[in-house]
């Protein structure tokens, strides 16, 4: 939060997709007001049992603007990713800050979408290879159409289960702090060009 140059304030945030909350208690203490959402029900049992304000997941933007929204490890697993982005860039408070937490390379799987067969009903620009392109082309084609601009990004390890041969498969997930655009009336309709490339810093 130091290098994207938030200072506050710490009102309210809502962490969307967050799982059991493990991920949300380690921040809870900075906030006054916590909120959370999750399509699975144990899991907001859990969010519940932590003492988080669980939200509806069809109408927690009503709730907002919020000083912080996390949308950690979630686009590539709900069924519309656009549209949620588009929700993310409106709910956000003036001056608040967007953490998204991206696998990648990007794999979307959708448990319960309408389709029906585990794919998104909306897809995400993402079809290049390699990290740093990768992370160029989330940046330049995904959050910036919606009005969303790259303040930081870093990287962690990612581990998720592996099968039979290995345990653990170690993937890279990537952390973007972003800032929704001022004007996003004025959002940019056209396809991003290659040489367009944001000034976005990357933090070890
Ligand atoms: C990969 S887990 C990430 C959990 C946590 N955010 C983390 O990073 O450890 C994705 C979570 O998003 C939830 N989820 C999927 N679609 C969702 C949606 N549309 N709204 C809220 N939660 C959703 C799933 O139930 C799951 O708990």
């Amino acid at each position: 939060m130091d290098a994207s140059g938030f200072r506050g304030p710490w009102d309210t945030v809502v962490d969307l997709g967050a799982g059991d909350g493990a991920t949300t208690a380690h921040i809870s203490h900075l906030f006054k007001k916590v909120y959370a959402t999750d399509v699975s029900a144990p899991m907001r049992w859990a969010l519940a049992r932590r003492k988080f304000t669980v939200l509806n997941v069809n109408n927690w933007d009503k709730t907002g603007p919020f000083n912080m929204i996390l949308c950690l490890n979630l686009l590539d697993r709900c069924d519309r990713p656009n549209t949620l982005l588009n929700q993310l860039r409106d709910t956000l408070a003036p001056g608040g800050r967007l953490v998204v937490a991206l696998v990648l390379p990007f794999s979307p799987y959708v448990e319960t979408g309408e389709r029906g067969d585990h794919k998104p009903m909306e897809y995400l620009p993402i079809r290049v290879s390699g990290l740093e392109e990768q992370v160029a082309t989330v940046i330049d084609s995904v959050f910036k159409p919606v009005g969303l601009r790259c303040l930081v990004w870093s990287k962690l390890p990612y581990l998720c289960e592996g099968d039979l041969r290995q345990a653990y498969c170690f993937l890279e997930d990537v952390i973007f702090v972003l800032e929704a655009e001022e004007g996003t009336e004025q959002r940019i309709k056209e396809p991003i060009k290659e040489n367009e490339r944001t000034g976005c810093v990357k933090k070890d």
